[in-house]
């Protein structure tokens, strides 16, 4: 397993998660990685079993990325995977006549603000080389209206945006660093416990939510980072400014397609 052989990838919220399988696909293909989080302790557990280096990183904070660039002056991939839904702390409300100010910006400080630092940071440290990946994890949430996740959804729309800002500053710099999304549905990580809860009827609300899912299931982390682990290798040098999405189907479909 050698697609990533000698290149330095960053993780961001690689602790646990999408960002951990990520972190791991890297490490399993030769890659030399740097396992970030907010939550320290759980970046150096994952490094731990893979391998690689670790480094707490909060991506809202500019001085964090600092120490990064310090640190890791030259990189080769950067996944901007560190991402919220706004639910973390409790159920409060996200629909757009009742979200507060606080939690709105709260919920784009880690995934809108976090995508544009480290993005930065990136093509400052793959400019010398003149080549690098960035990756960032969008999300099928990003590419629809989702009434009662408002500023997640926003997010996740905006990151789209601003990776072909990214694609397009890159290449029209005369840089081969590309700039890609990756747009998941539903899959199975820690992100998904406060909305399924516990108690009887934790498995009838997990059906519930892939019950218009083509393929019924939720996605795997692992089926996420094969396609992290594509985008990062010289496979895809022609691909910059693209988005993948894995969603089980759903977006093939919609409400006005015929049974
Ligand atoms: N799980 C899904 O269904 C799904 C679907 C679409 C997109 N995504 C996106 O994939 C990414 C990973 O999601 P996940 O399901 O693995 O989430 P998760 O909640 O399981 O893990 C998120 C990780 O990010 C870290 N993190 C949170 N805030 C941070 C910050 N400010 N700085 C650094 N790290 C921070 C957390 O400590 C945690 O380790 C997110 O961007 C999420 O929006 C997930």
């Amino acid at each position: 397993m050698t697609r990533l052989t000698s290149k330095l990838c960053v993780v961001t919220g690689a602790g646990r998660g999408i960002g951990a399988a990520i972190a791991t696909a890297f490490a399993h293909e030769g890659a030399h990685v740097i396992v970030t989080d907010k939550d320290a302790a759980s970046a150096q557990s994952v490094a731990a079993r893979i391998g690689a280096e670790a480094m707490r990183l909060d991506v809202r904070a500019e001085e964090d990325w600092d120490a990064l660039a310090t640190a890791h002056p030259q990189i080769d991939v950067l996944v901007n995977n560190a991402g919220v839904t706004g639910f973390e702390d409790g159920a409060v409300p996200h629909d757009p006549e009742r979200a507060s100010l606080e939690d709105w910006r709260a919920v784009h400080a880690v995934n809108l603000d976090g995508t544009f630092l480290g993005c930065r940071y990136a093509i400052a440290a793959m400019r010398a080389m003149g080549a690098g990946s960035i990756i960032n994890i969008s999300s099928r949430s990003g590419q629809v209206g989702i009434p009662m996740a408002a500023a997640y959804a926003a997010s996740k729309a905006a990151i789209r945006n601003h990776t072909k800002t990214v694609a397009l500053y890159c290449a029209g710099q005369g840089l081969a660093i590309r700039c890609n999304s990756i747009n998941p549905a539903a899959v199975m990580t820690p992100m998904w416990e406060p909305m399924l809860g516990t108690g009887p009827d934790r498995q009838a609300r997990a059906d519930a939510f892939v019950a218009d899912t083509p393929l019924r299931r939720f996605g795997r982390p692992e089926e996420v980072a094969a396609l992290a682990v594509l985008l990062a290798s010289d496979e895809a040098a022609y691909m910059t400014g693209s988005e993948l999405t894995i969603d089980g189907g759903i977006l093939a479909g919609s409400a006005a397609a015929p049974g």
